[in-house]
């Protein structure tokens, strides 16, 4: 069942984002190369990620319940100026994966936009996630760009 986000969900989701994003993410890569920065690991820089949605959009934000276990979440902003919505975070927990969810999220995150009187949706990936090539497309998704990230220390 796909649900609203209630504010008691947050920490579930933050869970449920650590087990998800680990081999997809920013912060990650930034770990493997350069260690723990400042005492704040990478799985803490990805969460605080969703602690910024829920802050921004928390009416925007869809999860899945099954059996009263929740399972997956999207997030989504909203830009009444320009028109274009956005969708920053997607996860469905391993062991619910490749059932369906990550599409109905999709769709159900297009719908609520839609209705916010967005025209356009975005979604950003890495291209380090094979998903991105496969799954957004198939959404409806045109890629636009691809952009490259460095770090360096100071
Ligand atoms: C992206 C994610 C939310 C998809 O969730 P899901 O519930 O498995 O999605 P669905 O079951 O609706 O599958 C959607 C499509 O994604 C693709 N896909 C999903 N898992 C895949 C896998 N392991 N290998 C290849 N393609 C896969 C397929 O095209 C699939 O459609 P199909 O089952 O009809 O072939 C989930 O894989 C996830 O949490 N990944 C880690 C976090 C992440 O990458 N988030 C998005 C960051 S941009």
């Amino acid at each position: 069942m796909i649900r609203k986000y209630q504010p008691l969900d947050l920490e579930t989701l933050r869970q449920i984002t650590v087990i998800c994003f680990e081999g997809v993410s920013i912060d990650k890569n930034i770990e493997d190369r350069f260690g723990v920065i400042s005492g704040v690991d990478w799985k803490q820089r990805k969460m605080s990620h969703i602690d910024d949605d829920a802050k921004a959009n928390p009416e925007g934000i869809f999860v899945v319940e099954i059996d009263g276990e929740l399972v997956g979440y999207i997030t989504t902003r909203i830009n009444h100026w320009t028109k274009i919505g956005g969708i920053p975070n997607l996860a469905v927990h391993p062991k619910f994966q490749r059932r369906g969810f990550g599409k109905q999220l999709i769709e159900t995150a297009l719908a609520y936009l839609e209705e916010a009187g967005m025209l356009y949706a975005r979604i950003e990936t890495l291209e380090q996630n094979q998903l991105g090539s496969t799954f957004y497309p198939k959404m409806g998704f045109d890629e636009v760009a691809r952009q490259v990230h460095y770090i360096r220390p100071l």
